[in-house]
Order: structure tokens, then sequence, then C-alpha cells
């Protein structure tokens, strides 16, 4: 059975997360998955992890409440731009699947336009992949467009999260690594929906994903997959 690889914020062991280069860097070692965040900014969706900017840039305060123009003043790594989700989605340009996870508020219409602008000019519904955490903007992409795939993406092992991806006709569960069991990965496949698991950065963790059948990981290092 094939597990795909998923390049976490593109290839975040090797550069600055969720910039075009991390983004490139993915593509160089052959994932089969790009997986970035984004954010909500005057209407534009931007790719940052944190919801404060210090971490990941020489600027301050909290992603949301910054303008678009100075978030692009800023250096996000060796002289690297926050990028917009358009500009990643031209940089995969149909390479790789593109996972998108809504991390702020108000992200999921403006992800679906761009995925629908995107479906115009060629691209499929398999190219994308939207997961969240916010359970509430997942229901809305589905709502507007079922043809587009859902990942629900769950912290720790929430009760009822098989009735609650039922619920959303989610099409994939997205576990992290210290909760994932066979029980899980056998519950998401009995109700066909794929099992994704996060981060798993040791090959020890990877064999072990390959045994519980795993249907795809998220890895800081792609290079260490190489099957
Ligand atoms: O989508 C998997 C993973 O990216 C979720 O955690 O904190 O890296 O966004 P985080
Ligand atoms: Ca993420």
């Amino acid at each position: 059975m094939i597990m795909l690889c998923i390049g976490h914020r593109g290839a975040m062991g090797h550069e600055p997360e969720n910039t075009l280069l991390s983004v490139r860097k993915a593509l160089e070692l052959g994932v089969d998955a790009v997986e970035i965040d984004v954010y909500n900014v005057e209407d534009r969706l931007v790719v940052i992890h944190d919801r404060d900017i210090s971490r990941t840039t020489n600027g301050h305060g909290y992603i949301e409440e910054a303008t678009f123009a100075y978030l692009r003043t800023l250096d996000a790594g060796k002289g690297e731009q926050i990028p917009t989700l358009k500009e990643v989605l031209d940089t995969i340009n149909r390479q790789a699947i593109v996972n998108i996870e809504l991390k702020g508020n108000n992200t999921a219409r403006l992800t679906v336009k761009l995925i629908l602008e995107y479906v115009r000019i060629g691209w499929s519904y398999q190219d994308f992949v939207v997961s969240s955490f916010n359970h509430y903007e997942l229901n809305l992409v589905k709502a507007i467009q079922p043809n587009i795939k859902i990942g629900i993406l769950i912290y720790g092992l929430p009760w009822g999260y098989i009735e609650i991806a039922k619920k959303l006709a989610a099409d994939l569960v997205i576990s992290g690594l210290d909760y994932v069991s066979s029980e899980l990965v056998t519950a998401a496949h009995q109700e066909n929906l794929q099992a994704w698991v996060y981060t798993v950065n040791y090959p020890k963790d990877i064999k072990k994903m390959r045994q519980l059948g795993v249907d795809g990981i998220f890895t800081n290092y792609p290079d260490l997959i190489d099957e």
C-alpha cells in the first residue's frame, strides 16, 4: 500500500517554513503533497503558521491585525516574503497535491473561490485537500463545493471524531502521531476515510506508520521517505 509523503509547511526541516523556498524544496524532494497554513488578511489568503508573526518573521503583532502591505515588507527567513496562497499554487503548478490548512477565521470562502478559479483553468479537484482544526470553516467548504476534499484535523483523541467526520462528509481524518492507533486507522477505513498523521520525522515512526496502514504522513524531512 502506498503511504503518501506530505511536505510539512513545505519542507520545513530544510528551508524556512511556509515560504516558496520551502515549497520548492518539498517538490524537489518528490513529495506527493505539500501542506501549508493560511490566514485571511484583508481578504487575501496568506501563508503562515502562527497567529503571532514574531516567531517566523522579523515583524511583530498578530497576523489578522496586520495589513497585507506591512506583511509583504517582512522577512520570513532567508529573505523570503510571506507568500500568498496563489503564489504557492502557482509554484506547485500541479506537481503535487496542495493541502491547504485553514488556520485563520474566514478562510473557507476565499479558499473555495481560489480553488474554483484553478479548476476553471484546468486543475482538478483531486489536486486539493482542505483541512482544519476549525470544523466550522471545513463545513463551509463542503457546503459550498462538495467536490473539494476535506480533512478533519484532530488533536488528541476527541470523543466521536468518526461521527464528526461523517457529519461533515469529510474525506480524511488527520491525527497527531501520539494518538494514532490501529483502531483509529481501521475505524477511518471502515468509513472510507483516509488516515493521515502529523508530524512524522523519525525513521522508526515512519516504519510504524506503514505497519499501521496509515495513508499519508506529514514530515519536515521528505527525504526520509524513500518509497
Ligand atoms: O496538518 C497537519 C499539521 O500541520 C497540523 O499541525 O501545528 O503543524 O499546523 P500544525
Ligand atoms: Ca499545518
